[in-house]
């Protein structure tokens, strides 16, 4: 029997595949792991399940040295918390859950996208405010969202999902851009540069991994670009946008809104992103259904089981 820690409390079925072969810790803490815990962890279980905000930087490897953990599967599809490198170089394999979250997250954008542009959010707290006096004919106006154009920024799995809502759901126009061409089973246009994609869309969806390579992808030249009715929306990772030139878009009415489910220094949000009626703020709750979860564990735990039982894990970054 090998020594499993998982980092967060997890649906049963995923602590019982874990545990019907190997020997489980749970970390009770619903918060990220202190640099004391990951290097801990490191020398003393053989698999580790952790997730976002355990941050198992190139530091916290060296400083471990004696390490004994074969594995870092994570719970998530996004890594950028992880130093793959690092792990590499201290023999630690990083796996990941894509697939499993895709629709989940999906839906996500557009309940953001339909939340933003309709106003849901202001609606909202006019009604539990008690401060809805009735109907009448230009009460809280929003955008139209079908028949309007979609912009996907990096068209991998999530945003194939978000595009198929658009165009099958909504009957939106879809471009896109993306590092390499796609070839796709439904209709999108590939567009060369992001500003010339956000000068032409009423929606911008990011949809681009996290990490150094993406980081402030999305700056002031971007939304400079946009129509000043044009909604902004992210649901990837807090730092693939300049969460400053964001507020500063927002203020001069550059962009008309935003639908936010990450931040950049999460879960700090800024009280100027609070302060604003035109902007819709969620937890992070992309891949938040009880299925999503369940599956996004039961992969994390195939990954463990099958490195510990000497075969290749499951899905390696
Ligand atoms: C992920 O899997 O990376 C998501 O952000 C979790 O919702």
């Amino acid at each position: 029997m090998k020594k499993v820690l998982v980092t967060r409390p997890m649906p049963d079925a995923v602590i019982g595949a874990l545990s019907a072969a190997h020997k489980v810790a749970v970390r009770d803490d619903t918060g990220p792991m202190s640099r004391v815990e990951m290097i801990a962890a490191l020398q003393r279980f053989d698999a580790i399940l952790p997730t976002i905000g355990d941050a198992f930087s190139a530091e916290i490897f060296a400083a471990a040295s004696e390490i004994r953990a074969g594995l870092l599967a994570n719970f998530g599809v996004g890594y950028n918390h992880i130093d793959v490198t690092a792990a590499r170089a201290h023999g630690v394999e990083v796996t990941n859950t894509p697939g499993v979250l895709t629709d989940a997250t999906a839906d996500l954008a557009l309940t953001l996208i339909l939340a933003t542009a309709r106003r849901a959010g202001e609606g909202e707290r006019l009604v539990r405010a008690g401060r809805w006096h009735g109907w009448h004919p230009t009460q809280l106006l929003g955008q139209q969202v079908t028949g309007t154009r979609l912009g996907i920024v990096g068209m991998g799995r999530i945003g194939q999902a978000i595009a198929r809502r658009g165009h099958y759901g909504f009957g939106m126009e879809v471009a896109y851009t993306n590092r390499s061409p796609k070839a796709l089973d439904f209709p999108a246009r590939q567009i060369e540069t992001l500003t010339a994609l956000a000068a032409e869309v009423d929606f911008l969806v990011v949809a681009v991994p996290g990490g150094a390579a993406t980081h402030h992808l999305i700056g002031a030249e971007v939304f400079a670009a946009m129509k000043p009715t044009g909604i902004f929306v992210n649901i990837a990772r807090g730092d693939v946008v300049d969460e400053a030139a964001l507020i500063a878009a927002l203020k001069a009415g550059e962009i008309a809104g935003a639908g936010l489910d990450v931040y950049e220094n999460e879960p700090e949000v800024p009280e100027a992103l609070r302060l604003m009626e035109n902007v819709t703020l969620l937890p992070h709750l992309g891949s938040a259904t009880l299925e999503t979860r369940a599956a996004m564990g039961l992969l994390a735990a195939d990954n463990i089981l099958s490195f510990l039982a000497g075969e290749a894990p499951i899905s390696p970054v």
